[in-house]
């Protein structure tokens, strides 16, 4: 384990093994790292088998855990803006993490309602502010989602995005920073099958022609996916 808490950037993920309960392994985002610890952390929901026989791993247990995976995002510009969505939220934990020396970028996290908005308290310790927050039913923050947000920032002062969530936020977010003319930097979490870049379950069209988000992803270029061919 303490391999992967010395290599890991954010972005990248790990294959985690449910001890049987499903046939292939689960990907889960790197949600934060203790370098000096060895440890890593992951933040997940329960939405089936796998990640419920995951939420039952007890302390001491073996668990199989392959990683850090992908190519994760590189350093961030200045005065960047960082949009998590729903189980997209912990990477972007990750990169304000890993980016906290580095002040001055703004932070935004949205899913459908209060109880999906995860990590704020931590999101605000690295930031020294709480992040703007979005849910779709109006529960927290602003009734809507995160792109309405984007939209206002980007009115007086369109930045460089990264951002990991649904496809249909990425999408938009891309779209948004090709109109403004600035770069975006989109974290995939696309359904995998093998996660090690063998089986091609996880292909996406690109300019570069069809590439895997487990190998040659999850992050790209918000330029370089072809959003109406997804
Ligand atoms: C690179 C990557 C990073 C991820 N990071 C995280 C993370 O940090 N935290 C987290 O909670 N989840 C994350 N996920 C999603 C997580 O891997 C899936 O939720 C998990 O595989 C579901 O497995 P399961 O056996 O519990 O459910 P399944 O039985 O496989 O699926 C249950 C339901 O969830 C849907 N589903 C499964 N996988 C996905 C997916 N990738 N996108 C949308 N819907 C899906 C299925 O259609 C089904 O309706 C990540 C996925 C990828 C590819
Ligand atoms: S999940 Fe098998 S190649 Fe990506």
């Amino acid at each position: 384990m303490s391999g992967i808490a010395e290599q890991a950037c954010p972005g990248q993920f790990v294959e985690v093994g449910t001890g049987g309960a499903t046939l292939l392994n689960k990907p889960i985002s790197i949600a934060a790292i203790d370098r000096t610890a060895g440890t890593f952390s992951l933040v997940y929901k329960v939405v089936g088998s796998g990640t419920h026989a995951i939420a039952s791993f007890k302390p001491g247990m073996d668990v199989k855990v392959l990683g850090p995976c992908g190519n994760g995002f590189g350093t961030i510009e200045s005065g960047a803006c960082l949009v998590g969505g729903g189980i997209g939220i912990p990477p972007m934990h990750f990169l304000a993490q890993e980016h906290q020396a580095a002040a001055g970028f703004s932070v935004i996290l949205g899913a459908g309602t209060a109880d999906d908005i995860v990590l704020k308290e931590e999101f605000t310790q690295v930031l020294g502010a709480e992040p703007y927050i979005a849910t779709d039913d109006g529960t927290a923050g602003h009734h809507g989602t995160t792109v309405d947000l984007l939209d206002s920032l980007f009115k007086t002062d369109p930045v460089p995005v990264y951002a990991c969530g649904p496809v249909a936020m990425l999408s938009s977010i891309a779209e948004r920073c090709r109109q403004a003319d600035v770069p975006s930097y989109v974290c995939l979490e696309a359904y995998m099958g093998c996660g090690i870049g063998i089986c091609v379950g996880c292909v996406i069209p690109t300019v570069r022609g069809m590439e895997r988000v487990c190998a040659e992803g999850p992050v790209f270029s918000g330029s370089d996916v072809l959003w109406s061919e997804f």
